[in-house]
């Protein structure tokens, strides 16, 4: 049997981790696990029930009663709670716009990351988030740091919206970014930022082609081609 290795791929928001972790997954035949998905799906269950996100106690209880589950179909992963198909609502604004307030409490940290820890076990997996390198994956094989300028990633998510036909506001989505990454790298418990034995990876004038070709190298070297 194959020894389990995995890649973590942390990074702000829009750095472009889901769409490069997906598709080096995909060219390793690696498991690819979505883990800001997992906080999205619990902040859409807190906006849906009224549960005010800031109050820890009733978002814990709130996440003892689901069961969150994620699918990879092809280049499409599909989010699961308690089998209702969240895939497309853990995207909206609402919940986008909240969901660094769920992921800031110790509790619900500590819950997830055992979720992702029991779902990586004994696979070749590909996670990206926020803590993999440092909380969730300490002994992947393999960590890649993904950022990019905030104008760049701000200018990426505005993109796809106007490819969605979604109303979008560059100047806008620059401040949410903004201040999603300031809670994210200010919070006391697994705060955004690169683990020491992380790979540095700056894709503002990359191409996602050449973001997948960097890690797959980077594979390479660290398991000497053993993958
Ligand atoms: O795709 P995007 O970068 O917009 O966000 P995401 O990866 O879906 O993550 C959404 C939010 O979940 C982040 O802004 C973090 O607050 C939180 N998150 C986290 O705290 N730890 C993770 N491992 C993954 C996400
Ligand atoms: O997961 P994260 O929030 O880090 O980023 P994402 O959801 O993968 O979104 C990044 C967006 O930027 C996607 O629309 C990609 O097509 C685009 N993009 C990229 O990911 N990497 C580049 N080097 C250039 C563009």
């Amino acid at each position: 049997m194959k020894q389990p290795i995995n890649i973590s791929i942390d990074g702000p928001a829009g750095a472009g981790k889901s769409t490069v972790a997906r598709q080096v997954a995909d060219a390793l035949s690696f498991t690819y696990i979505d883990t800001g998905a997992m906080y999205r799906a619990l902040t859409y269950e807190a906006l849906k029930h009224h549960v005010d996100v800031h109050n820890e106690a009733r978002v814990m209880s709130l996440l003892k009663d689901m069961e969150i589950t994620l699918e990879n179909e092809g280049m499409t992963s599909r989010v699961y709670v308690n089998e209702e198909d969240v895939t497309d609502a853990v995207r909206l604004n609402e919940v986008t716009n909240n969901v660094s307030f769920i992921a800031k409490h110790e509790k619900i940290r500590i819950e997830m990351v055992k979720k992702q820890q029991e779902m990586a076990e004994s696979k070749r997996t590909v996670m990206d988030g926020r803590d993999i390198g440092t909380a969730v994956l300490p002994d992947a094989e393999v960590k890649v740091f993904l950022t990019a300028s905030v104008e760049e990633r701000a200018r990426r998510r505005h993109q796809e919206h106007l490819d969605k036909g979604i109303p979008s506001d560059l100047s806008v989505l620059i401040e949410e970014i903004a201040r999603r990454d300031k809670i994210d790298s200010e919070r006391e418990f697994a705060p955004l930022k690169k683990a020491h034995d992380a790979v540095e990876v700056d894709s503002t004038s990359m191409s996602i082609e050449e973001v997948i070709q960097t890690i797959l190298q980077l594979v390479r070297e660290r398991t000497n081609g053993s993958e």
